[in-house]
This record gives structure tokens, sequence and C-alpha cells, in this order.
């Protein structure tokens, strides 16, 4: 891996990720439609090239693909959103990184998916890689399409494709929803590289999570690939169940995996599920 481009690279977990893959790859990429100056700079630092590609514009995210060895695909409407904003980002901007990652014959694409694309399972259910798409959102919706898209460009053009299902990214979980989804940003790092450097990968989708005792995920395809967790949410939980104590409680969203994104909406109807 020569050269990495990061798309939403101006993001949480791009920002994240500029400081703990530098130095690992010669060249990042570091592409959004946000500027992307450090520290407010607009400029590259060393090692850096700084890229404003529109992820709606094929042609031009095609040009940014050119010399690019592994993508890590990150840019997208990040949470739920209306249906014209998640087409335009998430469908049709992961359609063009896959399609122009395949004509510049870019050997890896790591694709950001996130729990979302099964929010709509319950907590006490125990889900493993082969766990069939539920999502809670048009956001999920739209991951699910990446999922699929990723497989499509392995199965038939040979590409390697890593898809993260991520929980949550940040220093430390937040709430009680957090202490079984938390990943840290050096876990995360963790299953990035695996995802540009593992010589045997072909297609897999993969748990982006910490080793936190109240996960609801079991994830053989990440231990196969070499994934060591090296943190623990369960480190904050006295803190964070502390906190949380006494604070109103959505009966709903304690339900299901995705939390207040399958409450969201939801017509409250809970036979069928
Ligand atoms: N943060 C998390 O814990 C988490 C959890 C699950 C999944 N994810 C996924 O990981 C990825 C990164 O998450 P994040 O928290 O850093 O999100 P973020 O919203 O902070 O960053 C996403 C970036 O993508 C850029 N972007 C959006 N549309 C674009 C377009 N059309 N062209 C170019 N750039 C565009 C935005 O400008 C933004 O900087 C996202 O795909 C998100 O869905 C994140």
């Amino acid at each position: 891996m020569q050269r990495v481009l990061i798309t939403g690279a101006a993001g949480g977990i791009g920002g994240r990720l500029r400081q703990t893959l530098r130095g690992r790859y010669p060249i990042l990429r570091l592409s959004d439609v946000k500027p992307l100056g450090e520290a407010g700079l607009g400029e590259a630092g060393p090692g850096e090239e700084i890229d404003r590609t529109d992820l709606g514009d094929l042609a031009a995210v095609e040009r940014m693909m050119d010399g690019v060895d592994g993508v890590v695909h990150l840019g997208a409407v990040s949470s739920e959103d209306s249906w014209e904003n998640i087409l335009e980002a998430n469908i049709v901007g992961a359609y063009n990184v896959f399609e122009a990652a395949r004509r510049r014959n870019v050997e890896r694409v790591v694709f950001a998916t996130t729990n979302h694309v099964v929010g709509f399972y319950r907590r006490d259910r125990r889900l493993d890689n082969a766990a069939v798409p539920r999502p809670d959102s048009r956001y999920g919706v739209s991951k699910a399409f990446g999922e699929a898209l990723g497989a499509f460009y392995a199965d038939k053009f040979g590409l390697r494709v890593l898809c993260i299902r991520i929980g949550n990214v940040a220093d430390k979980p937040v709430d009680k929803r957090r202490l079984s989804i938390w990943i840290s940003p050096r876990d995360m790092t963790q299953l990035v590289r695996i995802g540009l450097e593992h010589p045997a990968l072909h297609f897999e989708i993969v748990y982006g999570v910490s080793n936190n005792v109240r996960s609801w995920w079991d994830d053989p395809a990440a231990r196969r690939l070499g994934y060591r967790p090296r943190d623990r949410a369960e480190d904050y939980a006295a803190e964070v169940l502390r906190a949380e104590a006494g604070r109103p409680v959505d009966e709903i969203a304690e339900l299901f995996q995705g939390g207040p994104f399958a409450a969201h909406e939801f017509d409250g109807d809970l036979d069928r599920l």
C-alpha cells in the first residue's frame, strides 16, 4: 500500500484515522467536500494529499482514484436523513467509489458500514457475520446496499473488500447502549489496517466493536483475520451507568440493537417483531 485514499476524511472517524494511519503508508490522500486543512490551515501535512471530490460525481471520483492502492470509504451521510440526501451520498456515492476503484485497478476497499444495518434485531439476539440485514433506518438500508456492492465487486471483479459494521467510535462509551457497541479509535485502526493489508482477504463483513462483555455480536470472521481488540467498554461501565441512573428510558429503543434509530418513526406494534 503506497497510497491510501480516505473518503470522508474531514469527519469524526476520518480525522482520527488521519492521525493513526500517518506514517503507516507513504501517502494518505484525504478527501472530503468539507475543509480538510490540518488545524484549519487548508494545507496537506507531510505524506498527505488533499482532495475535494464530491462522491456524487463518478468522473471526479474516478480521477480521485488515480494512483491509489487502497480506499477507506467513510464519506457518507452518517445518520438518518431524508431519502434524497441518503440516495446521493450513500447509495450513488458508494456505487461511484466501488465502480471507480474497479476502473482504476485499486486493490482494496474498506467500507464503513454500520450496526444500523442490523438495528431491528432485539438486544437478546446474538448475531454473527451471517446475520441477514434488518435495517432500522433509511441510513441502515443504504449501508446494507454498500455491503452488497462490496460483495458484488469482490466476487465479480476481484476487489478485496472489508465491510466494518461499526458500532460507535469514540474515546470512551457514553451510555448503556454504547457499552455494547463501542469501539476505541485504536481498535478501529486495527480493523482498518486488516482491511488494507491482510493477504488472504477476499470479502468479509465484520463488526467494529472493542472487547466488550456486553457485545451483541459474535465475530469469528474478525478473529480469523487476526483482529485482537485491546480495549474494553466494561472498564467504563460503573461510570456510565452511574451517570445514566434516573434518566428517562425509551422502552422501544431499549428493545432493539439500533436503539433510538429503531424507535424513530416506529408505529409501536411490537407483536410482529
Ligand atoms: N462514528 C461512528 O461511530 C460510526 C458508526 C457507524 C458507522 N459509521 C460510518 O463511518 C463513516 C464515518 O463516520 P463519521 O462519524 O466520521 O461521519 P461524519 O459525518 O463525521 O463524516 C462523514 C464525512 O463524509 C463527508 N461527505 C458526506 N457526503 C459527501 C459527499 N457527497 N462527497 C464527499 N464527502 C462527503 C462529510 O462532509 C463528512 O465530513 C460514515 O460512513 C458512517 O456512516 C460511523
